[in-house]
């Protein structure tokens, strides 16, 4: 970039938003689609490591493990007591921080699939504070569509991963890994 048409004003290049306004425009947060299902293949390498115990979102037809919350059960008033890993990829609609606001303070286990958007208020107010964080190399075609995502996709884990579950997750080699 020619340095004379830089622009070093870094407010004007900085766009603040309402801390609690969630996205602007894109088929990610546009009332079209909120429910983007995880892809089998991708799911089954995780549950390989996590052996989830519960899909904390879902219905019959798209839950991934045989316990679930559904809508009905409504899985944001449920106290998440559960043993072992519970699995979460939440609607992506403007509830969105409500989500990881409830897996940030939560004594289970949980992770959360989601799109990497970080100029959110959610990643700046809880998925910076999980335990580790994996940003998914290239993008997700999810189940039921064609083509691939609009959007980068995020694995957030709130919970302490062993040893030998991080050393199995960084061999999947699924893109970059930053653990506590
Ligand atoms: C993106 S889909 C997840 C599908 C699948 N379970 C997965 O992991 O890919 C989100 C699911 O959450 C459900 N859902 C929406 N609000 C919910 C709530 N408050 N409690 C439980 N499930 C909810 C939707 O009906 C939808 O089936």
């Amino acid at each position: 970039m020619n340095s004379d048409k830089k622009n070093n004003n870094p407010s004007s290049a900085i766009i603040f938003t309402n801390p609690n306004f969630v996205d602007t425009k894109g088929a990610l947060f546009s009332s079209e689609k909120h429910d983007y299902e995880t892809p089998d293949n991708f799911f089954n390498q995780l549950n390989s490591i996590f052996r989830f115990k519960i899909d904390l979102a879902a219905d019959h037809e798209n839950r991934k493990v045989e316990k679930y919350l559904s809508i009905k059960d409504n899985s944001l008033e449920d106290p998440w007591l559960f043993k072992g890993w519970g699995w979460l990829n939440p609607p992506y609609g403007r509830d969105l921080k409500k989500w990881f606001a409830k897996a940030s303070i939560s004594k289970s286990k949980i992770i959360i699939l989601s799109p990497a958007r970080t100029d959110t208020s959610y990643f700046h107010d809880y998925i910076i504070s999980a335990d580790c964080l994996l940003f998914i190399r290239g993008r997700l075609v999810f189940d039921g569509c064609t083509s691939s995502a609009p959007f980068p996709s995020l694995l957030s884990f709130f919970g302490k991963l062993t040893r030998n579950e991080f050393d199995k997750l960084e061999k999947l080699n699924l893109g970059y890994l930053i653990g506590k």
